[in-house]
């Protein structure tokens, strides 16, 4: 495999921004970022660890590309949505169909079903409860020793959310983490032993789900997914791999993403004190301030598109075939939409037009979801004068997809 030893040394023509070595040391990636949107808003990356690919960096093109859905296709069976194609020699591993990674028609249906869990309506429905369950944990962290910010606060949370999405048992909710970290373990994929594991695990997911499925198949509809599922014409005679494939879906996209964003709070707390204490003093400031640490963390670096025939966008041409790969973090760093991009500022006036949720017909459908978890959060630790101190040196995600923390050792103190 592919490794840096130098990375500031490289020059743009040969620079593989997708390698995760770069983003588990990070320091590089963002004025890696930077030079490339410096030098044009499309790349060429001709040999990398996931083959040649496009780099899409600056947020106009990125939305323009995101815009042309049947040109730029999601589709599995062209690719998928990540960098990382199915590694080969592993044809006979199960595909994923989920439908994030689907076009049109097929999409539209199952999104569809699943769509009415994230309406205003649900979200009033879910707000007590959130908050009930975000105070409790809140007050039931250690003061003045260090523990791990991402175990104890953001995977509890996000996972605690999932569970109740699906109505799964509660007690064995951290099945989910376990399962979500499966499906996008990219040092697992790229290991053929940890990778056996990695799809022993994810049977283990469908084994269960199914059970779920079975008891509830007969019985009265429910707002759960699993439900919604089963009572939908877009979705309740899915392939068992289809299951798969968007119970992966639902569990990593309500999981890593809202999970990274809840710790990038602790991150910006430690990075930018004046901004953070002025929000904690003003919680009216509160509400843009969830979407500019969205921003600011950008919980998925990219998506991938594949192209369906040829295209020119900001001044190349993209051949039928070619692997596209939109860069929501470089956006999101984008000086001419985001002044002083790389500061969290909570007065920021178009921190909305973040593209950390995407755009078009694939925009995040758990959008609301996460801004209201996230929100809850911020307005509870502002009403406990909470105190974030990170202790020691944040362990990233070996990964250029999911963009985050697998370890954030913190001490807490109150007001
Ligand atoms: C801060 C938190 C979140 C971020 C940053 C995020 C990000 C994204 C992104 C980038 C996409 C693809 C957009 C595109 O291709 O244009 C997406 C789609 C999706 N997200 Fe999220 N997400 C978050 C939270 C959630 C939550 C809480 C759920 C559900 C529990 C969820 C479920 C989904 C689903 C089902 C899709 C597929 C939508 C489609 O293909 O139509 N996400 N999300």
């Amino acid at each position: 495999m592919a490794t840096l030893a130098r990375p500031a040394a490289l020059p743009l023509e040969v620079l593989d921004i997708g390698n995760p070595h770069l983003w588990t040391e990070y320091t590089h990636v963002l004025p890696y970022l930077a030079e490339m949107r410096r030098a044009g808003p499309v790349h060429w990356c001709p040999e990398s660890m996931y083959g040649p690919y496009w780099n899409i960096v600056s947020h106009h093109h990125i939305m323009e590309v995101e815009g042309r859905p049947d040109i730029f296709s999601s589709s599995w069976e062209r690719g998928g949505i990540t960098i990382a194609d199915r590694p080969e020699g592993r044809q006979d591993e199960p595909q994923m169909p989920m439908f994030i990674a689907m076009d049109r028609p097929e999409h539209t249906g199952q999104r569809r079903t699943v769509a009415p869990a994230f309406t205003p309506a649900e979200m009033v429905r879910q707000t007590a409860d959130i908050r009930r369950r975000t105070a409790e944990l809140l007050d039931s962290l250690p003061v003045g020793e260090e523990f791990d910010w991402v175990d104890k606060v953001s995977i509890e949370l996000t996972t605690g959310m999932l569970a109740i999405l699906f109505d799964f048992p509660w007690a064995d909710r951290r099945l989910l983490t376990k399962w979500s970290d499966a499906a996008t373990d990219f040092e697992a994929i790229e290991d053929d032993e940890l990778n056996k594991k990695r799809w022993e695990e994810l049977f283990e997911m469908v084994a269960y789900f199914t059970n779920l499925w079975n008891e509830r198949a007969n019985k009265e509809p429910r707002p759960d997914l699993i439900s919604m599922m089963i009572h939908s014409d877009a979705t309740k005679n899915m392939t068992p791999q289809e299951y798969l494939g968007n119970l992966v879906l639902l569990i990593v996209g309500g999981n890593d993403t809202t999970r990274n964003t809840m710790s990038g709070s602790a991150m910006v707390q430690n990075l930018y004190r004046d901004n953070w204490s002025k929000m904690m003093a003003d919680p009216s400031l509160i509400s843009n301030g969830v979407s500019e640490l969205i921003r600011w963390q950008t919980p998925l670096a990219h998506m991938r598109r594949t192209a369906t025939q040829d295209f020119e966008v900001g001044g190349q041409l993209i051949r039928a075939g070619e692997k596209v790969v939109m860069w929501y973090l470089s956006a999101n760093r984008d000086e001419g939409i985001f002044p002083n991009a790389d500061i969290f500022d909570p007065t920021r006036e178009n921190a909305r037009r973040h593209l950390s949720f995407g755009f078009g017909i694939h925009r995040c459908v758990g959008a609301r979801l996460a801004e209201l978890q996230i929100g809850i959060l911020l307005e509870e630790m502002q009403k406990r004068r909470m105190k974030v101190e990170i202790t020691g040196e944040p362990v990233r995600v070996y990964s250029s997809f999911v963009h985050g923390f697998r370890g954030l050792p913190v001490v807490m103190t109150r007001g």
